[in-house]
């Protein structure tokens, strides 16, 4: 239903991103814009939006705001206005830091946006997908999500919730016999402000990893790995002896 005040748009084009001002989310909107899809971003950074959505005037509308905050629900609820309608939602805001001394504002603030802003977004999508008849999700996650990390342990372990949760949402809409698609998507290092610590290695251009992510989203993957050689140490990972895991971890 066409919203008022809003411009009608045609359908199976609208997408949000949570979380696109900087890095891959912001790439991925790049990507999406330049397709002609219809682009709602956010984030908290008001300035950054402005600026990515005056390259795509016609197919960018923006809604600033701050995922651990109160008002997550009304300003999507916005944003799906302005786009007067919603296909696919990914949830992309992300924050972690290394707490080597175990610091509880870190571990909080990590758990705020990757945790309790994500479920409340994500809850809310897939109940309007369900309302709908179909829609699709998606969140990045990370390869942090497969085993605990002693640097940032609410890092991997709030990444563990979102991909957990992703797989009991996919099986939720295949138990409704919906036509509702969830992607979980596991980065390993991408070359982003977010990418922390010395021992990174194959790390990807953000360019690179969003084009991934956009065509993983577009096959309607349940999982996938960015870039795609990640896999070998998802499984790695996975199956490493606690001994190991407690020297590199
Ligand atoms: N870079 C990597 O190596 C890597 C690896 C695995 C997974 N990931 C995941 O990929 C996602 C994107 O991260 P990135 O690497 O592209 O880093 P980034 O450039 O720092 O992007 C993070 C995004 O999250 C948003 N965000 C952070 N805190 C927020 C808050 N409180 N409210 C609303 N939005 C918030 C930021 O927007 P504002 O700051 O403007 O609010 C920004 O748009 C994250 O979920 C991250 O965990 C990254």
């Amino acid at each position: 239903m066409q919203q008022q005040g809003y411009p009608s748009r045609g359908s199976g084009s609208k997408v949000i991103i949570i979380g696109s001002t900087s890095g891959i989310g912001r790439e991925l909107a790049t990507i999406y814009a330049g397709k002609g899809y219809f682009v709602g971003i956010t984030g908290r950074r008001n300035e950054l939006l402005l600026s990515l959505q005056k390259k795509f005037p016609k197919n960018i509308v923006t809604e600033c705001f701050d995922v651990t905050q109160k008002e997550n629900i009304p300003h999507l609820q916005t944003l799906i206005q302005k786009l007067d309608g919603l296909d696919i939602l990914i949830y992309n805001s992300g924050y972690g830091d290394i707490s080597k001394t175990l610091d509880g504002e870190i571990e909080k603030h990590t758990t705020d946006v990757n945790v309790n802003g994500f479920i409340e977004i994500v809850c809310y999508a897939f109940n309007y997908f369900v309302n709908q008849g179909h829609g699709q999700i998606a969140c990045t996650s990370s390869i942090a999500s497969v085993r605990g990390n002693s640097m940032a342990p609410a890092y991997s372990a709030s990444k563990a919730f979102e991909s957990t949760y992703m797989e009991g949402l996919w099986i939720k809409a295949k138990k409704m016999k919906k036509e509702i698609a969830v992607t979980d998507i596991q980065p390993g290092f991408v070359d982003t402000g977010l990418a922390k610590g010395k021992r990174k290695f194959w790390i990807a251009p953000p360019q690179k990893a969003a084009m991934q992510i956009y065509l993983a989203i577009k096959r309607k993957k349940k999982r996938t790995y960015v870039t795609k050689r990640w896999w070998i140490i998802a499984k790695l990972l996975k199956w490493m002896p606690d001994f190991l895991l407690s020297k590199i971890g």
